[in-house]
């Protein structure tokens, strides 16, 4: 584990990939973070007949991991399938960073909460879809980290 910004986590604070918000976006997924404060709002563009993420944007307000974590999760998810897309975690996220100090894990977990609350907003939007299954339980698994973690 990392004890500081690794160069890969600079970059993407200093050039973050796919920030702002889709004015035509399908899903939208708002979380925050209890504790620090921050806030993160991810907006996708779903293809409904192949159920491909065409296009994603992210909004942070939040410390320089929130915004690094946020813009390369962007980058894991997009062009994914939903089912794909729900399997990247916040470990591919710190993996895709080189690594993050221990005090900043739970801002790549802030950017996985914010993929999963996108897609929920989805299928709430679509109660026709067939739900995956693996959405809620992912809801509950993210839920218990934050739990655990505070
Ligand atoms: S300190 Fe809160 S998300 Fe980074």
């Amino acid at each position: 584990m990392a004890d500081f910004y690794t160069d890969v986590v600079l970059e993407h604070f200093r050039n973050p990939r796919n920030s702002g918000e889709l004015e035509h976006a399908d899903a939208v997924g708002d979380v925050g973070n209890p504790v620090c404060g921050d806030l993160m709002r991810i907006s996708m563009q779903i293809n409904p007949e192949t159920e491909v993420i065409e296009d994603i944007k992210f909004r942070t307000f939040g410390c320089g991991a929130a915004i690094a974590t946020s813009s390369i999760i962007t980058e894991l998810v997009k062009g994914k399938k939903i089912e794909d897309a729900l399997k990247v975690s916040n470990k591919d996220v710190i993996e895709a960073l080189g690594g993050l100090p221990s005090v900043k894990i739970h801002c790549s977990v802030l950017a996985e909460e914010g993929i999963v609350a996108a897609l929920k907003d989805y299928f709430d939007q679509h109660p026709e879809k067939t739900r995956p299954p693996y959405l809620e339980e992912k809801e509950k698994l993210l839920a218990a980290i934050e739990v655990h973690e505070h």
